[in-house]
């Protein structure tokens, strides 16, 4: 059985990429599996927890 990776890469002044197969369980228990999931650092996304690329609209800085 080959060994899955899953790598999550810092994207600066954005998003948590996730890259790999992920199974999301969200807090209402509704399951899915996706592949390259960004995830929202900057708060300011309509679609928590993923990212909407609102961080780009508000300029988001990380630093
Ligand atoms: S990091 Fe993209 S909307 Fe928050």
């Amino acid at each position: 059985m080959a060994e899955s990776k899953i790598s999550a890469k810092i994207l600066p002044n954005g998003p948590i990429l996730i890259s790999g197969e992920l199974h999301i369980i969200h807090k209402d228990g509704r399951e899915e599996t996706k592949s390259n999931v960004a995830f929202c650092r900057c708060g300011h996304s309509n679609n928590k927890p993923f990212c909407d690329g609102t961080h780009a609209k508000i300029g988001f800085k990380d630093e």
